[in-house]
């Protein structure tokens, strides 16, 4: 099983970033945390993906349309980005949209996602842990094909 990990513009700055929102864990880390819990569910290979532009988000996303599902947090072109919507919603793998805040007790302009039609599901508000969260989710969904 190959799952895509796709992180937006000023994520690789995590850890140093307002780190009272998205708290103190780097991106480094939180790939650590991701591939060790892959390793205990066995099976799964991560890659991970970082840019802060947006055509680059959806070259890769096109370049990884034959992998078995995608965890994504789009930053702020969440909030304005056509294009990536647009990537998405021609894949036809799962994609878990994930916010390390809770957008919807943020400003007002963070509240309208274009991915959030597009995807399987959206994670907002744990922090790192919605990363794990979502791994979790679409391991059981391409093991035994349940939805959560
Ligand atoms: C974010 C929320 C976005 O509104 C913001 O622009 C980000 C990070 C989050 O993970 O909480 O860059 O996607």
């Amino acid at each position: 099983m190959r799952i895509l990990v796709v992180n937006g513009p000023n994520l690789n700055m995590l850890g140093v970033r307002q780190p009272e929102i998205y708290g103190r864990e780097t991106l480094a880390d939180i790939e650590v945390l991701l591939r060790n819990r892959a390793d205990q569910l066995g099976d799964v290979e991560l890659a991970f993906v970082q840019s802060n532009h947006e055509g680059t988000l959806v070259d890769e996303l096109q370049q990884h349309r034959d992998w078995d599902g995608v965890i994504m947090n789009a930053g702020a072109y969440t909030h304005t980005s056509v294009a990536i919507a647009d990537a998405i919603a021609g894949l036809d793998i799962p994609v878990i949209e994930v916010h390390l805040s809770n957008v919807h007790k943020r400003e007002a302009f963070r509240h309208h996602s274009y991915m959030s039609p597009v995807v399987w599901g959206q994670i907002v508000g744990f922090g790192f842990r919605g990363y794990m969260a979502a791994l979790d989710l679409l391991y059981s969904r391409l093991t035994d094909g349940t939805p959560a």
